[in-house]
């Protein structure tokens, strides 16, 4: 047994996160996920109202474990999913930019686990006060949006400044790092590459085929894609991007934002709350908050069509060392095995000293 008190709140069998990945945590990889023993965050971010309940029901008719939901709290619909959270009993929320406070406090008092990630230290205590009952840091070697400090120092740092538990996201793919991180103070790891990068995962074969091929040194940060610091795996279109005028990427951004409104079904007054809420939280100009439009439909291109090099690969550097694609099963496996042998390590240091 493997578990530490916020997994057994969790109801997971070992303290391992499967993150909220946009496209990627699906109804069919949470489900995978949570029956092989780790606790599932579904990406609800990008959904609509009623994609996000579909997708809810059907994780419910997929799993009989518990598993949490991904959302910003800012994005449409937010208030009616975070009723059916409510009605459904779902175990955990999660969320990062724009927290709502009345929203945590009906979470909490209807007994869901308030579990927002992380970047940066201050977001820690500030999450902390608004009612986390966790947190899940992630440090910049992290796939998808992404801060400056890489796990390690992110991880020691937030620890000293909260008394909430603290999962630590980042850079890992085994129970060695597990075993590190619990060594370090952490109630347990999140892992979103790793699991995106198993036979569960939604992602086509030949987009797994691209980051199975791609080394820890072509997965990069770039604020040019939607804004903010985004970690990519720069393919041919990321590394034109990078290197685009303020022009050319302002003329696709609204062309692709467009699209974002016609596939989302959002109304222009949708569409304005989101981008108003991302204003406020994130102090955006209006030029970055219109590429944040573009971002959905690229990365669809390679995450849904599976067409690597036409679309955006958000990527944790992770992806660099990951040479399969194990079921969740043999994944999770694969830990407990690697944990047990950290803790013999463990414990013949200790034995011989
Ligand atoms: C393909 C991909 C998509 C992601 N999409 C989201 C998302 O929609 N919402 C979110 O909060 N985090 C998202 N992330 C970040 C992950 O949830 C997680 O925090 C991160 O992957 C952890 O670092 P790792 O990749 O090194 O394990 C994404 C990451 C990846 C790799």
């Amino acid at each position: 047994m493997i578990q530490t008190e916020l997994f057994k709140r969790l109801g997971s069998e070992i303290p391992v996160i499967q993150t909220a990945m946009g496209w990627v945590a699906t109804p069919q990889l949470v489900a995978a996920s949570t029956q092989a023993g780790a606790f599932g965050f579904l990406a609800l971010a990008t959904s609509s109202k009623d994609e996000a309940i579909a997708s809810i029901d059907e994780t419910l008719r997929l799993t009989d474990k518990p598993f949490g939901v991904n959302l910003h709290m800012f994005q449409p619909g937010a208030a009616e999913i975070i009723d059916y959270v409510i009605k459904h009993q779902i175990r955990a929320i999660s969320y990062s930019r724009s927290p709502v406070p009345e929203y945590i406090s009906k979470l909490k008092a209807a007994g869901v686990l308030c579990i927002p990630t992380v970047g940066e230290v201050k977001h820690a205590i500030k999450a902390e006060s608004l009612g986390a009952d966790a947190l899940v840091i992630q440090g910049s070697e992290g796939g998808g949006h992404t801060g400056e400090t890489p796990t390690s120092l992110l991880l020691s740092e937030v620890l000293k400044s909260v008394k909430i538990p603290v999962v630590a996201a980042g850079g890992f793919r085994d129970g060695f790092g597990l075993a590190a991180a619990i060594a370090w103070g952490a109630s347990g790891i999140a892992m979103g590459t790793r699991f995106m990068m198993t036979q569960e995962s939604p992602v086509p074969d030949s987009t797994k085929e691209a980051y199975l091929s791609c080394n820890t040194s072509e997965i990069r940060v770039t604020k040019k894609f939607d804004g903010l610091p985004h970690r990519l795996i720069f393919n041919k279109y990321i590394t034109s991007l990078d290197k685009a005028s303020s022009p050319r990427i302002f003329l696709q951004a609204l062309v692709s934002g467009w699209r974002y409104k016609q596939l989302s079904q959002a109304s222009f007054k949708d569409i304005f709350k989101a981008f108003f809420g991302m204003l406020k939280g994130d102090k955006l100009t209006i030029a970055q908050t219109m590429m944040a439009a573009n971002s959905p439909v690229i990365i669809q291109k390679a995450m849904v069509e599976g067409k690597p090099n036409r679309g955006a690969m958000p990527s944790g550097q992770v992806a660099g060392l990951i040479v399969d694609l194990p079921t969740c099963g043999d994944l999770i496996e694969q830990i407990k095995n690697e944990f047990f042998i950290a803790s013999k390590n463990f414990k013949e240091i200790l034995d011989e000293s």
